[in-house]
């Protein structure tokens, strides 16, 4: 907790742009708490469904908050901080416009705020992890294309000849979001707030799958593995441990991932080719995943040692080892046998979160971690040792939330397909509500320690900025491989 010398640029010299990343790295700490909150919330009304209140604050209206909020503001603030900080330095070049940068980061909060206004009202597209009606969605598209010119702008005019590897993770996902996202909300606007997709029945499920697998893939995977491959050697002290690796990671991850959407639709409408398409790619895909994975853990080879002491490499090593854990399990799901008895259940919230508690919300603390002290002219964190409790409590919370929902989606699995020996069910649904009940309480606990190592996350934070002070670094003139 002592205090440390504070880093000063140079007089003079031309720096990079930090404000941005400073602006949306407190954010990512700020939504992380609110969107957790909402987490916390909806999983004590399905613990305790009294807690449902009048319309507005209804789990139906505040589920579709907690995931756009966790996915969109936490993680999408998480991901323009960390591409813009990862792009200047690795490109040794200012980004290309300020202002375009600040209207990025205005805009995207005003887009969540928009959110958090028409959710609980009611307004709503219906299409999951797509809820937001036209307006909303126009304005997402127009930010997203700023985005992508400051993202593609800094890479041209980089000092660099090389394109380190964490900016081609960063691209692809800033390309394939604003793909899926404007063929996935096309639609016809009925009124102000009220729109129907151009598309109909089974296309319409298919193309919202194809959106929404490729949000898990290019949003919550691929541009983290972009934050894995700068912030973890970088943290780690050590080089990544293959770069030939990452670069086949990268091209069959993104070439995988845009087939497997149809393995959320199994057993329905769409034709069986389709689903037993999708199950192939999502076993496929189990490959260049955990060749990121080994690639990621492998980085630490000859200073293991360092976990003993440093509890941002423990956030980011643990987020790759559920990294590995959730896409092992991931493709087991997509089996039709396995998903017969899963899908419907708890078991895929389990998965869900083993994914965004595990590994997301886990490489994005790492990562802010490291950079807050770099953006306020610290050495380090203002204290190490909140670090620690931090990541124990929110491990242990992940671990409750997940041991929970897998229990309860095998118990429920395993009711709905009794049967007695004349053919009739054995339970009827509400006897599975039942047995679920206890693993609701748990998942809120678990729930629950995970927000508060965010309050400590907070509030170490603060301290470190009240300490320091906003300095932007000098870009350095020598040609690095990467800064
Ligand atoms: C304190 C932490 C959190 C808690 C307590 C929590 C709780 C919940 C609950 C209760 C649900 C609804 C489950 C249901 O409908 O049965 C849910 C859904 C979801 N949450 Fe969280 N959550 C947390 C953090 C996060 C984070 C950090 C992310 C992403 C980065 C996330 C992503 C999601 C997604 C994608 C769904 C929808 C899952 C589906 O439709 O299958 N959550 N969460
Ligand atoms: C190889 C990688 C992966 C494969 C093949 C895979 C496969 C699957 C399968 C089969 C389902 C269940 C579909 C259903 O029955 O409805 C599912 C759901 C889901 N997975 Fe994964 N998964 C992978 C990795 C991940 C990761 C790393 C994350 C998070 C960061 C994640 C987030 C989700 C979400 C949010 C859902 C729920 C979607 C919904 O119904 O709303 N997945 N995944």
């Amino acid at each position: 907790m002592q205090a440390t010398r504070a880093l000063e640029p140079h007089d003079g010299a031309e720096t990079f742009n930090y404000r941005v990343v400073r602006q949306f790295s407190i954010m990512t700490v700020v939504w992380g708490i609110v969107g957790m909150l909402m987490g916390v919330i909806i999983a004590s009304q399905l613990a305790w469904p009294e807690l449902n209140l009048g319309p507005y604050f209804h789990f139906g209206r505040l589920r579709p908050l907690h995931t756009s909020l966790v996915i969109f503001a936490f993680g999408g603030c998480a991901l323009f901080a960390t591409s813009y900080y990862v792009v200047q330095r690795t490109s040794g070049v200012r980004l290309f416009s300020d202002t375009l940068a600040a209207a990025t980061f205005w805009g995207w909060q005003l887009v969540i705020v928009s959110v958090m206004i028409t959710y609980p009202l009611g307004i709503t597209a219906g299409k999951e992890y797509a809820e937001m009606e036209w307006p909303i969605a126009i304005l997402i598209a127009v930010v997203w294309i700023a985005y992508a010119v400051v993202f593609f702008g800094t890479l041209a005019k980089r000092k660099i000849k090389h394109i380190y590897v964490a900016n081609w993770f960063y691209g692809a996902f800033i390309l394939a979001v604003a793909l899926l996202h404007i063929v996935n909300h096309l639609s016809v606007p009925a009124s102000l707030w009220k729109s129907y997709p151009i598309y109909s029945g089974a296309v319409d499920a298919m193309v919202q799958w194809w959106y929404g697998h490729n949000a898990v893939g290019f949003f919550l995977t691929a541009a983290f593995l972009g934050m894995m491959y700068y912030f973890v050697p970088k943290q780690a002290g050590r080089p990544v441990y293959s770069y030939r690796l990452s670069v086949v990671h990268f091209w069959a991850l993104i070439f995988t991932y845009m087939w497997a959407g149809p393995h959320h639709l199994h057993y329905t409408a769409l034709p069986d080719w389709t689903q037993s398409l999708g199950m192939v790619f999502s076993i496929i895909l189990l490959a260049p995943s955990w060749g990121g994975m080994i690639n990621g853990v492998m980085t630490l080879s000859g200073a293991w040692d360092k976990l003993r002491t440093d509890p941002i490499l423990k956030f980011m090593i643990t987020a790759l080892s559920f990294y590995g854990m959730s896409t092992f399990e991931g493709p087991m799901m997509a089996l039709k046998t396995v998903n017969a008895l899963s899908h419907y259940t708890d078991w895929t919230i389990g998965h869900v979160h083993s994914g965004a508690l595990g590994w997301v919300a886990m490489i994005t603390i790492g990562s802010i971690y490291y950079m807050i002290p770099r953006l306020y002219g610290r050495e380090k964190m203002y204290s190490i040792a909140l670090i620690d409790a931090h990541f124990w409590i929110a491990t242990l919370g992940v671990v409750l939330y997940i041991a929970a929902m897998w229990v309860a989606g095998v118990t429920q699995g395993v009711m709905w397909r009794a049967t007695n020996p004349d053919g009739t069910l054995t339970y009827a649904f509400i006897d599975s509500v039942k047995a679920t009940g206890p693993y609701y309480v748990v998942r809120m606990i678990g729930g629950a320690m995970y927000l508060s190592g965010m309050f400590l996350m907070a509030y170490n934070v603060a301290r470190t900025i009240m300490q320091g002070r906003a300095v932007d670094a000098p870009i350095p003139h020598q040609q690095a491989a990467h800064a």
